[in-house]
């Protein structure tokens, strides 16, 4: 049966265009994806409108509210959401020694791992966050219990079991078993996820994830690749986040870069996502490129520890496919709006530069800003075409992933005072002060997820 939604509705379908409907009629087919949208000015509107009014599954806004699309978050550790906010004084390899590897250890407890997983879930959805890719822990068993947790909440996962096999690199505490067993336990998780996702119209999917080259031996990163390929498998990891990690990756491997071994290992390619990737330069840009490679941005986990900001505007002009993650917990916030806002500050940072000792012109780099329109995109349809699914805008043929903003809820009430109201001037106060408050309901793929009382 047709399932039909009317309402107002900001998307951007194209990077950089913000594209607002009045009014929009969108039919969604049984499997949940959008058939049409419907506008006010097309012939077939009326007719569209009369059969949505006789249907039983029929949702309507009020004036204030406004479909959004769900938002696609990139990059999230999910084992690390008890350790979201804290020790972010700390550099990257004492917060990941002192607190990140105990922590994600404990995951071999998977009524530990349970709670936690449920939660996270529940307060990603409440974000209007309606697709995750997922590090989950070292562990098979509660790896497996995050995809099944994501898939019977109803939001899309892609989850990976984490690799990181060296002995030498990781802690003997936390670390796989052998490279062999990691290299087992990762092909068990692929089939069983490729299994569950047979029974969740929303899709559930299997990741590969070495951790970061850093954390893996030879042997590990080869095989991860051949499993990569033989499964047609996503791909994600860490490539050129900070300083240490870019340098390492060049010492281990005489001069490649941290791009060239991750594409020589057979990791990169169109179902492949890398977090970070601040260090990349036009060469590594042009190797994402032509291999489809997508780019998880983390303004926020940048700003802490990366010594860096993405420089995604010289990488989209190169044709690099980008989307927003919040890198829970190197970012502190599981809100993708605040990474919306932040990847618009960043970008403006490393532009105007800061250091007020040094001159104007020579303090930033040129032509690095990006816009709020721009920053949405990379938080829908950018991470839609990192994963290569169909997602993100509101257009036939994507899934009917979508939030119901309203800007009249009593908690947070957005200014209304008959100034700034056009629609370009609504959707920028939309998505610099909604919260989680004004996101009342979320579908994926057709089905209500989240409603809030
Ligand atoms: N590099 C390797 N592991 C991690 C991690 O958990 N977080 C971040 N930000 N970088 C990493
Ligand atoms: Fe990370």
């Amino acid at each position: 049966m047709t399932q039909y939604f009317q309402g107002d509705l900001f998307h951007t379908p194209v990077y950089g265009q913000l594209d607002y409907i009045p009014q929009a009629l969108i039919a969604v087919d049984d499997q949940g994806k959008i058939e049409q949208v419907y506008r006010q000015d097309d012939p077939a509107y009326a007719e569209a409108v009369k059969q949505a009014q006789e249907s039983t599954d029929f949702v309507r806004l009020e004036a204030g509210q406004y479909f959004l699309p769900g938002l696609v978050d990139l990059h999230i550790h999910a084992p690390q959401w008890p350790q979201a906010g804290i020790a972010l004084d700390e550099p990257l390899n004492v917060w990941l020694d002192e607190c990140t590897f105990p922590l994600e250890a404990k995951y071999a407890d998977l009524d530990f791992a349970r709670a936690v997983y449920t939660d996270l879930i529940q307060q990603l959805l409440a974000r209007g966050t309606t697709t995750g890719l997922y590090f989950a822990s070292a562990h098979l068993e509660s790896s497996y219990e995050l995809a099944k947790i994501c898939a019977q909440a109803g939001q899309r996962g892609l989850v990976g079991k984490v690799v990181m096999d060296d002995p030498e690199a990781n802690p003997d505490f936390y670390r796989d078993a052998s490279t062999d067993q990691a290299l087992k336990d990762t092909e068990t998780f692929i089939q069983k996820v490729r299994d569950l996702s047979k029974d969740y119209k929303q899709g559930v999917y299997p990741v590969v994830t070495p951790r970061f080259v850093p954390s893996c031996t030879d042997e590990a990163l080869a095989g991860l690749g051949a499993l990569a390929k033989k499964y047609n498998a996503h791909v994600q990891s860490h490539c050129s986040e900070g300083q240490w990690e870019h340098d390492f990756v060049m010492e281990r491997f005489h001069g490649k870069r941290d791009t060239e071994v991750l594409r020589d290992f057979g990791l990169l390619g169109p179902k492949s996502v890398m977090a970070h990737c601040n260090f990349l330069n036009e060469t590594d840009g042009k190797i994402f490129q032509e291999t489809g490679t997508g780019i998880g941005h983390c303004p926020y986990s940048n700003a802490y520890f990366a010594n860096a900001v993405l420089p995604v505007k010289r990488l989209k002009a190169q044709g690099v496919n980008i989307g927003l993650g919040t890198d829970i917990s190197g970012g502190f916030s599981p809100s993708l709006y605040e990474n919306i806002r932040q990847a618009v500050v960043s970008s403006r940072i490393l532009e105007d530069g800061v250091d007020t000792q040094v001159g104007p012109e020579d303090r930033g780099v040129s032509d690095s800003r990006i816009s709020l329109v721009e920053a949405f995109y990379l938080a829908t349809k950018g991470g839609g075409e990192s994963l290569d699914l169909p997602l993100g805008s509101i257009e036939s043929g994507q899934a009917c992933d979508l939030q119901l903003v309203d800007t009249k809820v009593t908690n947070n009430i957005l200014p209304d005072f008959g100034v700034f109201n056009d629609p370009r001037e609504i959707f920028e106060r939309i998505i610099y002060l909604v919260t989680p408050e004004n996101i009342r309901k979320v579908w994926v793929q057709g089905d209500l997820v989240v409603e809030k009382g």
